[in-house]
């Protein structure tokens, strides 16, 4: 596999019973690896690909639920995650920006409120803090223990779709 990615389309949608198996199956290119296996047939579970071309480079995956008050299944819509990960070599270029920027305009327009992930490298939770998560439990950015992080996507600005565009991709083209 080249690591030339000037002028390759990028896309980002919803991986398919066949993708989630590709995933799983090469688990092994991912620092992340997508490893879930029951939960990825269920409706809840939601997994976005990042394709260069035809290639998968990334995934972001995570659970749909719903909250009511305390605890009680309610209206309000949130996702919880449940891995996110370029592929090895891919990091670092503003792909990981990319992938949840597109994936955070489908969770607006699918009217989710909440998001809440947990994150262990200090370079992954320097990367959510840049996509507008808050940390939300006593574990500093710098430590190697949980962090867990949620955000309010209608209180967030998006990350922004127009400077989102990797310039690593070179000129975008339709
Ligand atoms: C976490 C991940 C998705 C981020 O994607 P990415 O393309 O590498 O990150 P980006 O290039 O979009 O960087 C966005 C921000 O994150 C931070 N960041 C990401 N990678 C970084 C790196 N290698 N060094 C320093 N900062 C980095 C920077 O603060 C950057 O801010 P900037 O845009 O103002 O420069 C990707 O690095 C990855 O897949 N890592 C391995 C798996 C993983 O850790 N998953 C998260 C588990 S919680």
């Amino acid at each position: 596999m080249g690591k030339k990615v000037e002028g390759q389309k990028l896309i980002v949608r919803e991986a398919t019973p066949a993708e989630k198996d590709w995933l799983y199956d090469n688990k092994e290119l991912f620092s992340e690896p997508y490893k879930l296996i029951e939960e990825r047939r269920r409706p809840e579970h939601k997994c976005f690909i990042l394709l260069k071309g035809r290639e998968i480079i990334g995934y972001q995956a995570f659970e749909l639920g719903r909250m009511g008050l305390m605890g009680l299944l309610g209206t309000t819509k949130y996702v919880s995650s449940r891995g996110t990960s370029l592929r090895k070599g891919y990091e670092g270029r503003k792909l990981g920006r990319f992938l949840v920027g597109r994936v955070r305009e489908w969770i607006n327009a699918n009217g989710i409120e909440y998001g809440i992930l947990a994150a262990k490298k200090p370079l992954a939770k320097r990367f959510w803090a840049k996509v507008g998560f808050e940390r939300s439990n006593g574990v500093q950015m710098h430590e190697k223990d949980v962090t867990i992080f949620g955000i309010n996507f209608k209180k967030s600005k998006t990350p922004p779709r127009k400077t989102s565009w990797p310039r690593a991709l070179g000129r975008r083209r339709h």
